[in-house]
């Protein structure tokens, strides 16, 4: 079963008088375990895409079927102008129990520091029975999130006195956190040096080997699309094609 399926997905974003088509009548499936990019020159659709669902922003139109709910069912989303309270309740604990987002501009939590932004996700609680941790069980894999994307020496540092690709990392390791089964990255590896890429990246498949962790990437990295099992290439908010690893 699919994972997460989209089917005739659009965004429309109005910019005065013309409408940017950022997401056009798009259609595809990832299942369970899938390391899936979705790549397309800048502009393309991909961080809208990425948007759409992890569950950040409401779609014009179309369906999203997450771990086989129906995300939207019920609600005409053309005619949506704001979220009902009763959908920002279910569409918030959907993502708590199985999303993790990576997002292009890292949106830490600037009051607080390394530990405590990647500890956020696990103090909002919702987690489904089977992967509740103890307080020492969380110190323990905090710790070595920390430790895996290298930035022990700045674990009670602010992000305000971090570098770009330091931020980058923390927001690695908070996604990571909850061990929730699907990973949104939206070009993770873009502010990192290649080394520390490939150890976000090796990080990255361990878990999706072990723990069956889908990734889905927005990327223009070949590194990752080489990794890719399943590659979604997008243009002008498209389908254009997919192709899937032998
Ligand atoms: N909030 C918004 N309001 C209006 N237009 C938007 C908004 N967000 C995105 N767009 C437009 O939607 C289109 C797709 O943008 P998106 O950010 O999804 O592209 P992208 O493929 O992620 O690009 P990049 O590789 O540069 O990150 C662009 O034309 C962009 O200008
Ligand atoms: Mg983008």
């Amino acid at each position: 079963m699919a994972i997460i399926e989209v089917q005739n997905l659009i965004k429309n974003y109005q910019m005065g008088k013309t409408v940017v088509h950022a997401v056009d009548n798009s259609s595809f499936s990832i299942e369970q375990g899938e390391f899936a990019s979705v790549s397309g020159p800048s502009g393309s659709g991909k961080s809208t895409l990425l948007n759409l669902m992890g569950l950040i922003d409401l779609p014009t139109d179309g369906k999203i079927i997450l771990n086989g709910t129906d995300v939207y069912a019920g609600y005409n989303l053309p005619d949506l102008k704001t979220l009902p309270a009763k959908l920002d309740r279910h569409i918030t604990t959907l993502r708590r129990q199985n999303l993790g987002f990576i997002f292009q501009n890292f949106n830490l939590i600037q009051v607080l520091n390394v530990y405590e932004n990647i500890e956020l996700p696990l103090k909002l609680g919702e987690l489904p029975p089977e992967r509740a941790m103890t307080k020492a069980q969380s110190e323990e894999w905090i710790n070595f999130l920390i430790d895996t994307v290298g930035l022990s020496e700045w674990k009670n540092h602010k992000p305000a006195e971090l570098s770009g690709g330091q931020r980058q990392r923390v927001a690695i390791a908070r996604a990571l956190a909850t061990k929730a089964p699907i990973i949104f990255a939206d070009e993770p590896t873009a502010n990192l040096d290649s080394k520390n890429g490939d150890q976000i990246l090796q990080l990255m498949k361990n878990l999706n080997r072990e723990l069956k962790t889908t990734f889905i990437f927005s990327t223009h990295d070949s590194k990752i699309v080489d990794m890719s099992t399943h590659v979604i290439k997008i243009r002008d908010g498209k389908v254009l094609s997919q192709e899937y690893a032998k």
